[in-house]
């Protein structure tokens, strides 16, 4: 399978790439500088230049699966928030659409089901998580939500917790945990329509496509 990775340079989207070369996929990587393709050829993938505040057709074309992992992070203001988390994802959302690509993972936030439980400080960032949430759960196409607590750099354990659709509380995962989940996501239809949260615990990653399984029979 060939897959967008959207977001490519960050955290989780670095561990996704690592994860899906060693499940033998073929990554598209996308990036907004010219000075990070090199490094993400170097690593094994087609890399190409993409912004989410502007044209990203180019990108999704061609491939059998997308993953969003970007996001305008912390350091920016809400007007980024909702040019990039919220509109931008709609966009890649929609050219999808446009070029038949049927399968999308989105890496959303936990509470971004329900805003009003996050923290007030962060809920304009929920709430844009929510709408492009919602936007790809309402469309046709196959997709998974996936809505990790909050990231750390540690090493993956390989075993996580699922809130299906939430989590009583709280907790913090490895961002590689996280992408080993949108890796086995990616591959397996039985993910599809699955939004749940995430955080570190005790379920193998290769149990996490059953749990969705078995939830929704
Ligand atoms: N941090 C948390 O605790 C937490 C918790 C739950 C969910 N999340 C979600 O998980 C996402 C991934 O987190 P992370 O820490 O792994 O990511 P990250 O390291 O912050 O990386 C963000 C990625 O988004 C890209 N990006 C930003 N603006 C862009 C634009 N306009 N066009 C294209 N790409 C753009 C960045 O590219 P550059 O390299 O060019 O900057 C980078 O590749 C977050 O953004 C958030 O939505 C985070």
């Amino acid at each position: 399978m060939k897959v967008l990775v959207i977001g490519a340079t960050g955290g989780t989207g670095s561990h996704l790439l690592e994860q899906l070369f060693a499940r033998g996929h073929e990554v598209r990587a996308m990036a907004r500088r010219e000075e990070q393709l090199e490094e993400l050829r170097e690593r094994g993938a087609e890399a190409v230049l993409g912004d989410l505040e502007g044209d990203i057709d180019h990108a999704v074309e061609g491939v059998d699966a997308v993953a969003f992992c970007a996001g305008s992070g912390s350091s920016t203001g809400p007007d980024k928030t909702l040019l990039v988390d919220l509109y931008g994802a709609a966009r890649t959302i929609d050219a999808c659409q446009q070029h038949g690509v049927r399968r999308y993972v989105m890496l959303s936030s936990i509470a971004a089901g329900d805003p009003l439980r996050g923290n007030e400080k962060i809920r304009h960032y929920l709430a844009a998580k929510h709408a492009a949430d919602r936007i790809l759960m309402c469309s046709d196409l196959d997709w998974t939500v996936v809505r990790p607590g909050g990231l750390t750099h540690d090493e993956a354990t390989g075993a996580v917790e699922l809130g299906l659709p939430q989590l009583p509380e709280r907790g913090m995962i490895p961002r590689a945990d996280v992408a080993a989940v949108m890796a086995r996501c990616l591959e397996d239809p039985r993910s599809h329509g699955a939004a749940f949260e995430l955080i570190g615990g005790d379920i193998p990653v290769d149990d996490v496509v059953d749990r969705l399984a078995d939830a929704s029979r």
